[in-house]
């Protein structure tokens, strides 16, 4: 060992270094690279699964484990942070959309829930980041995300006569409210609307994504069974509230995922409790815990509870979604939450369906209680 240049001894004592996700060595894993040593500092740029991962700490203090005091000489160490998006691939008769590494589908047993505000805002939590994201409303019955987002633009066709998406808050968007007109009913049957999704999904320029977040229609029909179908989904994520946990909803929801496989990312829980801004008291207005409870039930993990809170309406109104308007407030805290979850997930079911199922797939971080 002695023999060896600081660089290989170093290489070495990186050797036994875990991911705490995907529980391999990130040696092996290649997520260590360009490993050197300048005097008494050990160098390593360490390339995450994806740039939302909240472990950078634990990872950092896993190196700092390894290599002070047991590579002679070293005495810190410095991290260069890097991202490089895992991409879900082969997924047999489903076409893959050029330049989206994934696609994540949210999903509801019934409307109303807050399935498009989990949507737009989860999709702003992940670029911010630092992943390219792109949102796509595909709830041809409510396409509220044009609102949500603040989009009164149309979109136009881009340069090679496909569709430039629009763009909001550094996110690619693209909705059917963009080009349903206000009050036309919406009389598109399934493959009819299967069929204007994929358009939206082939024919537009998303360019280069990490993260392609899908607001569903609600329910789990025929339209939302032939989309799981025919689209290259990494995941779904379903959102309930508390006081609509109806079983049979959810559960529904995750059959028909399981049906088509998709795999079922976990479950948010929306308008958990009322976070009361005078007193920082929460109450239960309609109950709290049940999401959770059938994410046990059904052995999926549990993405996080969303409090209610009227800045959330009021910003979703106003075109300025919460996590551009107070991404630091505690609501915001938690939107940040359910996408590490969700971004943590990714990377797990990316690895897996490479490398075959070799890690039990819960959730990645605690849990808030
Ligand atoms: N946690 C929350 N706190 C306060 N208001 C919320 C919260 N979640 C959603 N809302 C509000 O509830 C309404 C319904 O939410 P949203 O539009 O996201 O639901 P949805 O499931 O997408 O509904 P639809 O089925 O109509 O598409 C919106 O006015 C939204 O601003
Ligand atoms: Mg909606």
């Amino acid at each position: 060992m002695s023999d060896a240049s600081p660089a290989a001894v170093l290489e070495q004592a990186l050797a036994g270094v875990v991911d705490p996700e995907l529980r391999r060595p990130m040696l092996e894993l290649g997520m260590l690279k360009d490993i050197r040593v300048e005097g008494a500092t050990a160098l390593i740029r360490v390339v995450l699964t994806t740039p939302a991962c909240p472990l950078k700490d634990r990872i950092r203090s896993d190196i700092e484990a390894a290599v002070i005091g047991r590579v002679p000489g070293i005495q810190t160490v410095d991290i260069t942070w890097d991202a490089n998006v895992t991409s879900t691939r082969g997924l047999p008769g489903r076409q893959e959309i050029a330049g989206v590494r994934n696609v994540l589908a949210v999903s509801a047993g019934k409307g109303g829930v807050g399935k498009t505000t989990v949507s737009v805002n989860t999709a702003l939590a992940l670029s911010l980041t630092g992943a390219r994201v792109g949102l796509l409303d595909a709830d041809v019955y409510g396409p509220n995300v044009p609102i949500m987002m603040g989009i009164t633009a149309q979109p136009e066709q881009g340069a090679t006569n496909r569709i430039s998406p629009l763009n909001a808050y550094g996110i690619k968007v693209m909705s059917f409210g963009t080009i349903l007109k206000p009050g036309q009913p919406v009389i598109w049957r399934g493959p009819m609307l299967a069929k204007g999704l994929r358009e939206f999904l082939y024919e537009v320029e998303w360019g280069e994504l990490d993260y392609l977040v899908v607001d569903l229609p609600p329910g789990t029909g025929d339209v939302q069974l032939s989309l799981a179908q025919s689209v290259p989904m990494t995941g779904a994520v379903i959102v309930t509230t508390p006081q609509d946990v109806s079983l049979a909803d959810v559960s529904r929801g995750i059959e028909m995922f399981r049906q088509v496989k998709v795999p079922v990312l976990g479950i948010v829980e929306n308008m958990s409790g009322f976070v009361c801004s005078h007193c920082h008291q929460t109450t239960d207005i309609f109950g709290s815990g049940g999401g959770r409870e059938l994410a046990e039930k059904y052995s999926v993990p549990f993405l996080g509870a969303v409090p209610l809170d009227p800045r959330i309406r009021l910003g979703g109104g106003d075109g300025q979604p919460l996590m551009a308007a107070a991404p630091d407030s505690a609501v915001g805290a938690v939107f940040r939450e359910v996408a590490t979850h969700i971004a943590g997930r990714v990377s797990q079911e990316n690895f897996a369906s490479a490398s075959g199922p070799v890690m039990p797939s819960g959730p990645r971080i605690p849990l808030r209680s």
